[in-house]
Formats: C-alpha cells, structure tokens, sequence
C-alpha cells in the first residue's frame, strides 16, 4: 500500500504525469454508453474528464467526480476547451468518506482503483444506489495487470463476477446486461503497448 495520503497520491500522479488529455473516451464507456438515451449521467473517478467530456457532447448533464483537485483542474480546462463545460458539474470527494446527492440515469466508474487501502466495494455499492429506475451502472475495471501499473507484480484483480458480489447488491433489482472480460490493446504512459483484460459490469436497474 502506498503511504502518501490519497489526494497527494493522485495529484502527485497528475502534477508530475502527463497534462495533456487523450481526447477520447474509454473504449468500453463509448461502447456500453453510445447506445443510451442520454439523461443525467455521473462518473466517479473521471480523472482529466476525457468521459465526463464525451458524455456531455452525446447530450448528457455529467455530475464528475475525482479526489484529486489537480486532476479536475485539467478535466475542467479540457471541458472549457471542448465547450461542453455548462454541461458538466465538477466535485471534489474522497468517496471513502462522501458522495454526490442525487440519481442518476447512468452511473460509471472506469478503472476506480487506488493502492490504498479503502472500501471500493461499498463505494461501489454507494454507486449502485445512485442510479435511478430503469437506469444503468457501468463498472469496468482492471481484470489484468498492464506492465506499466503502480500495482505490484503478481497482483490478481477479482473477476466481474466477483466484484459484483462483493457489492451485496439485491439480485431481483437488476438486470444483468453483461458481466464479463474483454481483452484489448493496451496503450502505457512512454507509448508501449500490452494486451491486457477489463473486467464489465454493465447493469440495469429495474423499474421499482
Ligand atoms: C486509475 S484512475 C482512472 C481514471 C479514469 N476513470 C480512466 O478510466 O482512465 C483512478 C481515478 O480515481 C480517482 N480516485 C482514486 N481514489 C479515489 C477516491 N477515494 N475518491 C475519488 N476518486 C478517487 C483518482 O484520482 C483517479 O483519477
């Protein structure tokens, strides 16, 4: 486990790492998401906003999430360059300890990892509870080590199916659209590439 606190983890990351954005989308986000009406969407951990971004210029209001200020500084100058910045509500929180209020017609967290230790899956529980009937949740997350991962080597990420259990969500509330392992090309920070697995959790909420 990392020793630094959380935030000066991750704007550390931010600060010393690359500034600029990728300008795309997740690959998963852009195909879960793509075929959704859009409505009220929140992304948890949206980093330097290239999805909050992307689901604002497909019509959606984005309420984006980070711990790191450094990072929603740059995901909010990337929204301002992109124009779609009075589409999309920037917050600042620790999940471990708050969460943003409301419901939301689709809640996604791509890649919601940190080395420290703290409680991903009632984080990720919390997320459930904030989607809105007949609404979705898109989790997607590391299935496979990248070479290039501040993760140790040898680490073994927990599959879809165990993620989702972890989360204690009520089964009859949801329908399972897909819970999977989706191998890609993987891009790191120097250019180099790998074949890595996501792990998708791509639900819907019934109407109740
Ligand atoms: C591995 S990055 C993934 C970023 C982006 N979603 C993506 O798909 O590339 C994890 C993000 O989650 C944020 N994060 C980590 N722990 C957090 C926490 N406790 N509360 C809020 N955000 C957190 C980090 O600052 C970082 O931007």
């Amino acid at each position: 486990m990392d020793n630094s606190s959380p935030d000066q983890f991750w704007n550390d990351i931010y600060q010393n790492g690359a500034r600029g954005s990728s300008g795309k989308p997740g690959l998963l986000l852009a195909q879960f998401a793509a075929p959704l009406r859009p409505g009220r969407a929140l992304e948890l951990g949206c980093a330097k906003g290239d999805d909050a971004v992307w689901l604002a210029s497909e019509g959606w209001q984005v309420t984006a999430v980070d711990i790191s200020s450094v990072a929603l500084e740059l995901a909010a100058g990337n929204a301002a360059r992109k124009r779609v910045a009075d589409r999309i509500v920037f917050e600042r929180h620790d999940l471990s300890l708050s969460f943003p209020e409301g419901r939301f017609d689709l809640v996604t967290a791509s890649f919601l990892h940190s080395p420290h230790d703290w409680p991903r899956s009632d984080v990720l529980a919390r997320a459930a509870a904030a989607v809105a009937p007949m609404g979705h949740l898109l989790i997607v997350e590391h299935g496979t080590r990248a070479p290039w991962s501040w993760s140790p080597e040898g680490t073994r990420f927990p599959t879809a199916e165990d993620t989702l259990a972890e989360m204690r969500l009520q089964p009859d509330a949801w329908q399972r659209l897909c819970i999977c392992r989706i191998a890609r090309e993987a891009r790191g920070p120097e250019g180099q590439t790998a074949r890595v697995e996501d792990n998708v959790i791509f639900l819907q909420r019934g109407d109740g």
